[in-house]
């Protein structure tokens, strides 16, 4: 297979880490409305499995020398990420500390990828924190794609138990799901990249 064969792939992160999260089944619906969409290879990195420590690198990441085995995994995880779609809560009208504390971790790696954001919470559906992300994520260099998915009262639309948790999406939830992949893969298209269906 060619570069200009393969197709893009879209890392989903899970952001939330605590135990029973609703990020965790909302990103596999994701991934799987992402699969169906069939312009990318998806792949779920939860930041549950990735356990980083509070950051805790000697130099600035934009140098790209880390010294800890959990930033070195990390990094080659994000590199190979063409674009990401965020699933992130809201935490007192923000998104959560492990999230930043993820993205404070590398700086190359997440630069030039086009990126979607699906916040979540209650009323408020994870707006706010949405809101807040924005310019962290320009800071990094990285792509918002204008069209954000927020989930109001996204508990209430997770049934099940432990693993076997489903989210049923809102009409409204899933028409944002499609345009952000499709703002994700027109962008792709414009850095070069296939993405396109
Ligand atoms: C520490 C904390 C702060 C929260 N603050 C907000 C908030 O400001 N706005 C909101 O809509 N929901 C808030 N919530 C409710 C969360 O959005 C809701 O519990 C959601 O399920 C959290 O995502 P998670 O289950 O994936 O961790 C908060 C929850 C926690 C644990």
């Amino acid at each position: 297979m060619t570069e200009a064969d393969r197709r893009p792939l879209l890392q989903i992160i899970v952001a939330s880490t605590r135990p029973g999260r609703v990020g965790e089944p909302i990103a596999r619906w994701f991934a799987e409305y992402a699969r169906e969409h069939d312009a990318f290879e998806v792949e779920i990195v939860d930041l549950a499995d990735v356990d980083l420590p509070m950051f805790a690198e000697p130099e600035h990441p934009r140098l790209g020398r880390y010294t800890l085995d959990s930033t070195k995994a990390f990094s080659a995880t994000v590199a190979r990420a063409d674009a990401f779609a965020i699933v992130h809560p809201e935490y007192n009208h923000s998104y959560n500390a492990a999230l930043k504390n993820a993205l404070d971790h590398l700086n190359q790696e997440w630069a030039g990828k086009p990126v979607a954001l699906l916040g979540y919470g209650g009323v408020a559906a994870g707006a706010r924190a949405t809101e807040a992300l924005l310019p962290v994520l320009l800071a990094l260099r990285m792509v918002p794609v204008p069209a954000t998915v927020p989930i109001p009262f996204a508990a209430q639309k997770v049934s099940g138990e432990g693993e076997a948790r489903t989210f049923t999406p809102a009409p409204e939830t899933e028409a944002g799901a499609k345009a952000a992949l499709d703002g994700i893969a027109g962008w792709l298209s414009t850095l070069g990249l296939r993405g396109h269906r």
